[in-house]
């Protein structure tokens, strides 16, 4: 096929326009995906944190309380130590479920939402649970880069009698939850499942 100059030099024009109109919209749309090691670990650690404290402070609240007096300490402690936790780094964590009890507090939004589904896919490929995180660089509504991430939190023995079966949670614990949480959705969980994740967001 013969072209005259002016039909080629508009076909190039056209094909320059659009290559720079995908390559400025991939510009608006992606932040790098690369992410400072110290950052990344330091990260890693405060998510760390949040799950070791709170699993201590439930089960010397069990131990010395019994768990009816426990479900404080998932209704109040855990909010406070994220927000201790959240101010004290300059970032936002919190928790978030794959079924929920607090649903003002615990619903995962979309990118939360994607790495649950990660997790489970990668569990039922047979990867540790310990080694189940996920992180993604986005750019937040006024255009500034953060950090997304998550570490799964799965549903241990001592988790059952607020979390499990019918047969797990006693009669009092069930009314309990029923009382402060009518909407309640995270019963039915077995030890080894994902319960939800800690998840963190972190200016960049
Ligand atoms: C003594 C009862 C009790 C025990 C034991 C307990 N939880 Fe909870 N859990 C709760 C309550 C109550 C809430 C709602 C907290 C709130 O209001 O934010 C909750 C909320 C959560 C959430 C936040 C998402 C949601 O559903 O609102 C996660 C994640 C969670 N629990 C994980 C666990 C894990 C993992 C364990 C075991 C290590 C555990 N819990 C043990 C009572 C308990």
């Amino acid at each position: 096929m013969h072209l005259t100059i002016s039909q080629l030099f508009a076909r190039i024009t056209a094909t320059g326009l659009l290559a720079m109109a995908s390559f400025s919209s991939l510009a608006q749309d992606t932040a790098p995906q690369t992410i400072d090691p110290g950052l990344m670990q330091s990260t890693r650690a405060i998510a760390t944190q949040m799950l070791t404290e709170l699993g201590q402070k439930l089960k010397a609240a069990v131990s010395t309380d019994g768990p009816l007096a426990a479900v404080s300490v998932c209704k109040e402690v855990a909010p406070s130590l994220a927000s201790t936790l959240s101010a004290q780094h300059g970032l936002q964590i919190t928790r978030v479920g794959t079924r929920v009890r607090n649903s003002k507090i615990g619903i995962p939004n979309a990118w939360q939402k994607e790495a649950l589904a990660k997790f489970e896919d990668r569990l039922q490929q047979g990867e540790k649970p310990a080694d189940l995180e996920y992180w993604q660089v986005a750019k937040n509504s006024s255009g500034q880069p953060e950090l997304h991430y998550a570490k799964a939190i799965m549903v241990q023995p001592q988790c059952l009698a607020c979390h499990g079966t019918v047969q797990d949670i006693s009669a009092p614990m069930a009314e309990k939850i029923k009382q402060e949480y009518p909407e309640d959705q995270a019963t039915g969980y077995s030890v080894g499942k994902l319960r939800g994740a800690v998840v963190i967001t972190r200016p960049l």
